[in-house]
């Protein structure tokens, strides 16, 4: 929250004592601070917009994270770059967006205990020549600007014109489908959801565990920001208690390993 909203949740307040002080059986219920949270609603299944709704599993884990922790949230749909700008802003208070944890991002924001396990993968069409991560040397392929799809890519051929980054990940997507690019790199439940999702479009999803690095996503917060410690907590409780396994269930028609959260 920056210094303005947090002026006009104080003016509520102040509101809201000086209608009880006249008697106004209102609560005072407007004075509960509530978060803004962001997202790329571009990434199915963690979260896309089902009409102006924004759905996925990362939105039913939040939901179910933040009632654990007692607050008050709304989602805003910032987008993927501009998400990391809002929380150095501090024009949201944490983000959920399918975002790996890593050592880069850590510099400048901090993140909660991972919830979800991740690798990248390659969509890419039926009947392709590409067999491995090793086979897209040389040829254009399509990533989400910078995300750990692109940083594995630079990683093993180094930056060049052959990598094309779009600003979300239905547009980089698009550019497989146009014939643009031969393959798209992005993380394995999304690249299996879609290929799965969209049989007319004939794609298949490639798998390659020796390329490509295990992730595991976090929630994200501003460097020291407030609320981390709490929703971390919550966190913990809902993946303990069996309220995230039914979430996955839900997302993934399987039951999750959270062994594998647990380091
Ligand atoms: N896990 C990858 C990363 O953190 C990709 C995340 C993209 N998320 C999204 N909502 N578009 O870089």
């Amino acid at each position: 929250m920056n210094l303005k909203q947090k002026l006009k949740v104080g003016m509520i307040g102040l509101s809201a004592a000086f209608l009880v002080a006249c008697g106004s059986t209102d609560s005072g219920s407007g004075s509960k601070e509530k978060l803004t949270i962001g997202t790329d609603a571009a990434y199915a299944p963690f979260e896309s917009l089902d009409g102006d709704k924004i759905v996925g599993f990362d939105v039913d884990l939040l939901d179910a994270v933040l009632k654990e922790a007692g607050l008050e949230y709304e989602m805003k749909n910032t987008g993927w770059e501009p998400l990391f700008i809002a929380l150095q802003n501090e024009e949201v208070d944490a983000g959920i967006s399918a975002i790996t944890i890593n050592d880069e991002r850590k510099k400048t924001y901090d993140f909660s205990s991972p919830y979800f396990e991740s690798i990248n993968m390659i969509l890419a069409k039926e009947g392709t020549s590409i067999k491995s991560a090793k086979d897209l040397e040389g040829k254009k392929v399509s990533v989400q600007n910078g995300t750990t799809g692109q940083e594995a890519l630079e990683k093993m051929f180094g930056a060049s014109e052959n990598i094309k980054k779009f600003d979300n990940n239905t547009l980089a997507i698009q550019a497989l489908l146009n014939g643009e690019v031969e393959a798209v790199v992005a993380d394995n439940a999304v690249v299996q959801e879609y290929a799965k999702n969209n049989p007319d479009k004939k794609l298949v999803a490639i798998t390659d565990k020796e390329n490509f690095e295990s992730e595991f996503y976090g929630i994200i917060f501003p460097k020291d920001g407030e609320h981390q410690e709490e929703i971390n907590k919550a966190l913990k409780k809902v993946i303990e208690d069996g309220k995230y396994a039914e979430i996955y269930k839900k997302w993934f028609g399987e039951e999750p390993n959270v062994e594998t959260l647990k380091q």
